[in-house]
């Protein structure tokens, strides 16, 4: 099968799936069921849970156990995506190719969808560990995406990103920003399927931490980039935002050329890694590429 079509095919379970797990209630409650739907349904990459259902496959875990943390891992990275976008944080208007959930709805409406959608996902992610024919270690599972959703992740590197806004920082201080706030909900996936498969301590684990590792920084630069000159339309967001707010990034720091460099570099390492891992690498390798080549 080729990449693309397994790529569509995982995206397509994946929405599948997350169409029924946030369903619109005509209740009282009704607004943030939309809200939330509006977000979450609105068709990103799901990169995340992609990695998730790929990393099962090469570890032989069964796709429905590792599911609803895939899911619970792209609400909680669309959550971050909706506060992000927040006028206090990087007032952006276009996501996803739509309006951000602040201007369609309100920023009320946009601040609880986000909390409902980070609550969603550990109700999620904690009915299926207690469900389990090994509920602890489904409970290790949670555990690591609760980690790399929270100041020493996802938020932690929140946090540097707009404290860095308008400073030179050093090359340390932005790397462990990128490792932060876009690294670690890339690695979330690799690390719950390794607790699934009960093999963090195996050659195979370090190989794919390493992996997603190298994606996370990388990935995060390519967004950047994507940022000075990606088309608006392909992308669904506004471009040239982090030279109007003022951002510090890879590429305000350093320049274009540099980090595209950098990113050949890096996804050269990542391809490295992939193959270290034999036939099994092949989708994590196309994966390298299709990242490093992505329009949006
Ligand atoms: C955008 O993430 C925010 C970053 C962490 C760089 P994605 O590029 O994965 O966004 P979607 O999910 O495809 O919309
Ligand atoms: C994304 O960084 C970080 C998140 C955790 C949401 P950006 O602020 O650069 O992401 P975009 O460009 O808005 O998608
Ligand atoms: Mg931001
Ligand atoms: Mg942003
Ligand atoms: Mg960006």
């Amino acid at each position: 099968m080729t990449f693309e079509k397994k790529f569509d095919e995982f995206v397509d379970e994946i929405n599948e799936n997350l169409d029924k797990l946030v369903v619109e209630k005509d209740n009282l409650q009704k607004d943030i069921y939309t809200a939330m739907r509006y977000s979450l349904l609105a068709g990103g990459k799901r990169i995340r849970p992609v990695i998730l259902l790929a990393c099962a496959e090469i570890l032989d875990i069964d796709k429905d156990t590792v599911m609803p943390f895939a899911c619970a891992i792209e609400m909680i990275h669309t959550y971050s995506l909706i506060h992000d976008d927040l006028p206090a944080l990087d007032n952006d208007k276009l996501r996803r190719g739509r309006n951000t959930c602040h201007i369609e709805f309100s920023e009320a409406l946009a601040i609880l969808a986000g909390d409902a959608l980070l609550n969603k996902a550990f109700e999620v992610m904690s009915k299926k560990a207690i469900d389990m024919e090994h509920p602890t270690r489904g409970l290790r599972m949670l555990h690591q995406v609760s980690v790399m959703s929270g100041t020493e992740g996802m938020i932690g590197g929140q946090i540097i990103d707009i404290q860095s806004e308008g400073k030179e920082v050093s090359k340390e201080v932005l790397e462990t920003m990128y490792k932060g706030k876009t690294g670690c909900l890339l690695k979330a996936p690799v690390l719950v399927a390794l607790e699934a498969a009960n093999c963090m301590e195996d050659e195979n684990a370090e190989i794919l931490i390493n992996y997603v590792e190298t994606i996370g920084v990388a990935f995060q630069i390519k967004d950047d980039i994507l940022d000075s000159i990606g088309d608006e339309k392909t992308l669904g967001k506004n471009t040239g935002r982090d030279v109007e707010k003022n951002k510090t990034t890879f590429v305000t720091i350093y320049g274009l050329e540099y980090c595209e460099e950098l990113l050949e570099e890096l996804t050269h390492k990542a391809i490295g890694y992939a193959e270290k891992l034999g036939e099994k690498g092949k989708f994590l390798k196309e994966l390298a590429v299709y990242l490093l080549k992505r329009e949006n």
